[in-house]
């Protein structure tokens, strides 16, 4: 089962969102029918948060009420995108059973009134959670609107109760064997942590000052497998009873709570939510960044944008509304990079309730509005699009990223507060989108064998199999770059001893790492090319690489700040400290430069994104967004297929998909 299923099902790209009918009345729903109409809807996005209405005692349904709106929508020609309810229980569920409640950190046990609020290792919510999902299936697995499954939403939760301790310890056994690995592998050594019994065992709750970093580590890679574990069975009830496509909508924060990677090989497709959390080129930016992972956790295959804000900047406490022009740039931004269509939460602006002020497709003002005609305009040409489903991207540059080494950065106790491992990613595919380069992610022990070039921004954790993996990527002919910090502690954290990074990883660098020296908040230093960093430097000596920089400043002046080493085929980059950004922008342009990487579409100005999905009979699409404020002249003139229309030039933020000569 694949995406493409559910493009032959729609005819073309999805187009559509969350759709609640179940807060409005008869009167609305027929004007829901033209408006979709109208807007050239496909798909909506049914039941997320239904299940008070679904089961609104334990173990009796009412399905009527969702059998007469599928029913309705599939006559108006509108598919269904089946949710199972169970992000949001009801409050009979949490007072039936009040140990599936959530309990923080702290100790506090969380209460009904919001959503989420349930302990995906309790068993009676993972049991209701299921027995809802067959249901459903049961009911819905083969009627004609149902063309995608979309089970839950948002896995994002953690819980620290005594549930979580129970399958935490089950967990453990699992991975460690017995006690005395757990406590080499902890280093319990310290601080008379040493435990004698499974039952010491807890999830790391509140307590005095640092964490023991090794069960820091534990919980996150724990936790991660128990939500896959609680999807994989609502998934598996659904497969048992359907056919459709089955996907969960993945969010990608700026914390990590999950392996994507690993969800990504459980999901028929994947989908992602995406906010921007600032205006302008940044969320578009952003948009580029979420859309280049969601397609490296599916493995590069076709995946989708299951919601975003028509109107819906969060920046700093506050809803920012996007700008004219916005929804198709920032859908396209995703399409570009392989998405199947472009889905909005939601279809109509809640009336009332918790997310009343979040912007939909049909706002509070209704049809006649700015938004609601750009979403007309946005689906009329989607619309156009058909031919580009199935049609992938292909990237020569890839960033990688590692959940263990994002987790591993999270523990207590590193030398400096300002390393962080999302700050680290984001800014090495920033420097890359700016460079105008498509982007894949990847992870450290995958083939890299088709990237050109590699740049490894945070891998503090590093395998020795994945520091092996880097260096046979190296001695074949690839440009790698690593930065500060990395390749320091193995899958345990353990520290690598001998000098940093792995040892082969450092035999591709030509160097070793002796000592580092994080600098102090706020402190600049320059380095002997001119360019500025701030927040880390380290003591290293090269080892066959050559200083392409060296420190400035104290006890560092005159040492190799970044290094290069021609290894094997290729060559290894380290980067020492963290480049202010015109000096790291330089240096990713020399990258792409030295490492050969071409550009999609050449002739185009910075300033406006250019990514071309190709299909697998040979078609190519250049899919074009501007970001600048004048017109900008194509390089490859034609018919735009977004409007239909010949076009020689970019209007100012304009947008066009282009079939490639
Ligand atoms: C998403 C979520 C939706 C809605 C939306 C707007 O993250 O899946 O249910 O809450 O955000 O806030």
């Amino acid at each position: 089962m694949d995406i493409h299923r559910l493009t032959d099902r729609l005819g073309g790209l999805a187009f559509g969102g969350d759709y609640n009918p179940e807060q409005w009345d008869a009167e609305v729903w027929k004007q829901d029918d033209e408006l979709m109409r109208l807007a050239k809807v496909n798909l909506a996005t049914v039941g997320v948060f239904s299940w008070a209405l679904l089961e609104p005692e334990e173990g009796r349904y009412d399905f009527a009420w969702l059998d007469a709106h599928l029913d309705r929508l599939h006559l108006n020609g509108v598919a269904v995108d089946l949710a199972t309810p169970t992000a949001s229980p009801p409050p009979w569920f949490t007072l039936a059973h009040p140990d599936a409640l959530a309990v923080r950190p702290d100790g506090l046990r969380l209460t009904h009134g919001s959503r989420d609020t349930y302990c995906l290792a309790a068993p009676a919510y993972r049991q209701a959670a299921a027995r809802i999902a067959g249901a459903l299936a049961e009911r819905y697995g083969d009627h004609p609107a149902l063309a995608l499954w979309h089970v839950h939403n948002e896995y994002a939760t953690l819980c620290w109760c005594d549930h979580t301790a129970a399958a935490f310890r089950v967990w453990l056994r699992d991975r460690h064997g017995d006690l005395d690995a757990l406590n080499h592998a902890w280093g319990t050594a310290f601080w008379s942590q040493h435990y004698t019994a499974w039952e010491q065992i807890l999830p790391p709750r509140a307590t005095q000052w640092h964490h023991n970093p090794g069960q820091a580590l534990d919980f996150s890679r724990f936790w991660s497998d128990q939500t896959l574990a609680a999807y994989r069975e609502q998934r598996d009830a659904i497969r048992a009873r359907s056919d459709r496509p089955v996907t969960t909508n993945l969010m990608l924060p700026g914390y990590q709570n999950l392996d994507l990677w690993a969800f990504g090989r459980e999901v028929d497709l994947v989908s992602v939510n995406h906010y921007p959390g600032a205006p302008g080129v940044d969320a578009a930016a952003q948009a580029a960044f979420d859309a280049d992972r969601a397609r490296s956790f599916a493995g590069g295959a076709p995946w989708l944008l299951m919601e975003s804000g028509t109107n819906t900047v969060y920046a700093g406490g506050r809803t920012l509304a996007k700008e004219p022009g916005d929804v198709l740039r920032h859908s396209l931004g995703h399409i570009a990079r392989g998405s199947e269509g472009a889905l909005f939460f939601q279809w109509r602006q809640s009336k009332a309730g918790a997310e009343q002020w979040h912007s939909a497709m049909v706002p509070h003002a209704g049809p006649d509005s700015r938004t609601f005609r750009e979403v007309t305009a946005l689906g009329e040409s989607l619309a156009r699009l058909g031919e580009l489903a199935g049609s992938t991207v292909r990237a020569e540059v890839a960033v990688l990223h590692d959940p263990d080494a994002w987790w591993a950065m999270n523990v207590d106790g590193l030398p400096s507060a300002e390393l962080d491992y999302f700050t680290a990613l984001r800014r090495a595919h920033r420097a890359l989108w700016d460079a105008g380069a498509t982007v894949d992610f990847a992870h450290p022990g995958q083939s890299l064998a088709g990237y050109r070039l590699v740049l490894a921004p945070a891998l503090f954790l590093l395998t020795d199999a994945s520091a092996e993996n880097l260096r046979h990527y190296v001695a074949g002919g690839g440009t790698l770059l690593v930065q500060h910090f990395s390749g320091v502690v193995d899958e345990h954290l353990h520290s690598r001893l001998g000098g940093y990074p792995a040892a082969p990883l450092r035999e591709a660098l030509g160097i070793r790492v002796e000592e580092y020296r994080p600098l102090a908040e706020g402190e600049r230093i320059t380095l002997s090319d001119g360019s500025t960093a701030t927040v880390w430097s380290e003591s290293l000596r090269t080892e066959g690489a050559e200083a392409v920089a060296a420190y400035t400043h104290g006890m560092l002046a005159g040492r190799p700040a970044l290094t290069r080493h021609p290894f094997g085929t290729g060559h290894g980059w380290y980067l020492s400290s963290r480049l202010d950004d015109s000096g790291y922008a330089g240096l990713v342009g020399r990258l792409l430069t030295e490492a050969g990487v071409t550009a999609g579409l050449p002739g185009l100005p910075p300033g406006v994104e250019a990514v071309t999905r190709h299909a697998p009979d040979g078609r190519r699409w250049h899919l074009l967004i501007s970001h600048r404020d004048e017109a900008v002249p194509l390089p490859e003139p034609g018919r735009d297929l977004l409007t239909d229309r010949f076009l020689s030039e970019l209007p100012p933020g304009g947008c066009a998909v282009l079939r490639a000569h």
